[in-house]
């Protein structure tokens, strides 16, 4: 297949771009803003691939979208293009807005003016929080968090374009992702290299909070099956094999990287937390899919991929991550 894959230069973008590109020998042309989430670094093993081609552009600049569909010609348009984090959601809304209502936008009319399927990539936050059972496809939209808002916008937006155009347009909703390639500012990342260096565990509120953990492999091989096999106009929800409270995740994250229980700090909780995830996946498993990953297992091979790549790592480290983590933690990280 040739594929468009907005926001392919993040941490799933380019787990899938990569999968893609070995597994499947499709042709993958990456759109990326770059925003700090968005590294090229994470092409280090594919950028001189035949078919690879990334174009550095907003999704919300119609003239960088028709520039790009038209190097591209492609099949399908994959929409992985976000702001991701909700701490930075609940700080600086603005780009939220921008690049999810509008750019979902501007990349819904272009897939209707080339006549393109479309794959939205959307989240389980989409559903807000469950204290007890699982999220079906068919469960409300209760989003909490200008993230997930924003999200959840979006999704009505290609739902509507399916409706009212016809546009093949499908969307497949991810739980919490974990692997290579992770931004530091989500909890396992952040976890692992703090564990490593030494800093404080930052837990908030009680830490009791859970969350439905899938391998970013698995996540994109789900979007794989989704694209291949799903029908239009369809959700189809991913989530992992194990659920598992922060502070158990914390816990075993001291264990593998050899950290102390006395780094742990519980620290003031996030303003609106959802308190659980959980999500039933059945409908993507009828389409041949299951997640191969145990969390256990995976775990592992994260926190030894964050050990060996330093080089991934330190740039972010040491340039301006140290100024929001100050800001978001009220503390500063070990040089
Ligand atoms: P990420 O923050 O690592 O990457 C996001 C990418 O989008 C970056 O490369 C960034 O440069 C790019 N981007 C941001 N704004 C853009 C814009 N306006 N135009 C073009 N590119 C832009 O995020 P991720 O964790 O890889 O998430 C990817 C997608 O998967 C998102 O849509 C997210 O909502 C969804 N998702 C993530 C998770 C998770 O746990 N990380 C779970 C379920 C769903
Ligand atoms: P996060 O990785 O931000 O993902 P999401 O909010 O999308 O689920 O957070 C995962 C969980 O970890 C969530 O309950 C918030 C919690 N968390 C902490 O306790 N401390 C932290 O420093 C971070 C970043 C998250």
């Amino acid at each position: 297949m040739k594929l468009l894959v907005c926001g392919g230069a993040g941490f799933i973008g380019s787990t899938f771009t990569r999968l893609r590109l070995k597994d499947h020998g499709d042709e993958v042309t990456v759109l990326d803003k770059l925003t700090y989430a968005g590294r090229e670094e994470n092409f280090h093993d594919i950028a001189e691939k035949p078919g690879f081609r990334f174009i550095r552009g907003a999704v919300e600049d119609r003239e960088a979208v028709t520039a790009a569909l038209d190097a591209a010609s492609p099949e399908a348009i994959v929409n992985f293009a976000a702001e991701t984090h909700v701490d930075r959601s609940i700080a600086e809304p603005d780009a939220f807005v921008t690049t999810h209502a509008l750019g979902t936008y501007v990349l819904l009319e272009a897939a209707r003016e080339h006549g393109v399927r479309y794959l939205q990539v959307s989240t389980d936050e989409v559903y807000g929080s469950i204290d007890a059972g699982t999220f079906t496809e068919e469960s409300a939209l209760r989003p909490s968090s200008p993230y997930s808002a924003t999200k959840t916008g979006a999704d009505l937006l290609v739902q509507s374009y399916f409706h009212t155009y016809g546009l093949p347009a499908v969307i497949c909703r991810g739980s919490n992702n974990y692997g290579p390639y992770q931004y530091p500012e989500k909890l396992i990342p952040l976890m692992i290299l703090n564990a490593l260096h030494g800093d404080s565990l930052p837990v908030y509120g009680d830490g009791m909070q859970v969350r439905n953990w899938i391998h970013s492999t698995d996540f994109s091989r789900a979007i794989g099956h989704v694209l291949e096999h799903g029908t239009p106009g369809e959700v189809y929800n991913a989530g992992g094999p194990d659920e598992e409270a922060n502070i158990a995740v914390v816990r075993r994250i001291i264990e593998l990287a050899g950290a102390r229980d006395s780094q742990i700090e519980h620290v003031t909780d996030r303003p609106g937390h959802d308190r659980r995830y959980s999500l039933s996946s059945e409908k993507v498993r009828a389409l041949g899919w299951a997640p191969q990953v145990r969390f256990e297992d995976g775990l592992a091979q994260t926190v030894e991929w964050y050990r060996e790549n330093a080089w991934w790592w330190e740039p972010i480290r040491s340039g301006d991550y140290r100024t929001y983590y100050e800001r978001q933690y009220g503390r500063s990280l070990q040089p």
